[in-house]
């Protein structure tokens, strides 16, 4: 088990907005690739779907800059390559099993630990940059988020009995990421998406995905190598690339 601080540059807040708000502004001006933001609390958090995401003192709140020479159609995977990589950190940190629900949540005993945003900034047919930012519902009670989300969500402390250093946890989770980034801005994706399979929840699952344009339901297949949710459904297949999924059965 490596504790060692990465070689990444980490930044570190206090407060902030939203992390990946700042590591944007960051990369805009020109930040390199690898820097890590990370703030205590954000007082306006961002979830996927233009959802809010609460964020109080105890998690872990931050986001990475990322400037892959991809496709932007092959964004989707650095999405599904984070969940694996936060999977592994828990696992190998606290022993911890996680399940992993397309696109990228990350679950514990069906509840959510974790969430990842991406955000990508294209040039014409270009990525600029990529913010991947992600949220780990760590070192707090479940009390301190509203309650409405208390029967599908759980944090570290509730799961372990006991409160966590929030650094070894940062540290652990850069290092699975880099490792999983290095691979697949080398190609090799493969072994990646091997992972997520084995690491999913959402697969031979009948699933609902709302997507901005229309709701999908049918029996959740496969991903492709562009990290796209393959469903059968009752009219032919139907390759999702974003959306809200729902587990049904
Ligand atoms: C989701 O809806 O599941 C994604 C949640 C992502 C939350 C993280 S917390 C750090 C980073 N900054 C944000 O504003 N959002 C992401």
């Amino acid at each position: 088990m490596s504790r060692a601080e990465p070689r990444a540059r980490i930044l570190r807040f206090d407060s902030l907005e939203s992390t990946n708000k700042k590591a944007r502004e960051l990369a805009e001006a020109g930040e390199p690739e690898g820097t890590v933001v990370v703030a205590r609390i954000q007082t306006g958090g961002r979830g996927r779907m233009g959802r809010r995401w609460f964020s109080p003192p105890g998690g872990l709140w931050f986001s990475v800059v990322l400037r892959p020479q991809i496709p932007p159609a092959q964004a989707p995977v650095l999405g599904l390559l984070t969940g694996v990589a936060v999977a592994r950190a828990l696992k190998g940190l606290y022993r911890l099993e996680s399940r992993l629900k397309w696109p990228n949540d990350v679950l514990i005993q069906g509840k959510k630990v974790c969430g990842v945003l991406t955000e990508l900034s294209v040039r014409g047919e270009i990525l600029d940059h990529v913010i991947v930012g992600v949220g780990i519902n760590a070192s707090f009670p479940l009390a301190l988020l509203p309650s409405e989300l208390w029967a599908r969500t759980t944090t570290i402390q509730e799961l372990l009995g006991r409160t966590i250093e929030l650094e070894p946890l940062l540290y652990r989770v850069v290092e699975e990421l880099d490792k999983r980034y290095l691979e697949f801005v080398g190609g090799k994706t493969r072994g990646i998406l091997e992972e997520w399979r084995a690491l999913s929840e959402t697969l031979g699952r009948k699933v609902r995905v709302d997507t901005l344009e229309e709701a999908v339901e049918g029996l959740a297949e496969d991903i492709d190598a562009s990290g796209a949710l393959l469903i059968k459904t009752a009219k032919g297949p139907v390759r999702v690339m974003a959306g809200d999924c729902v587990h049904l059965e």
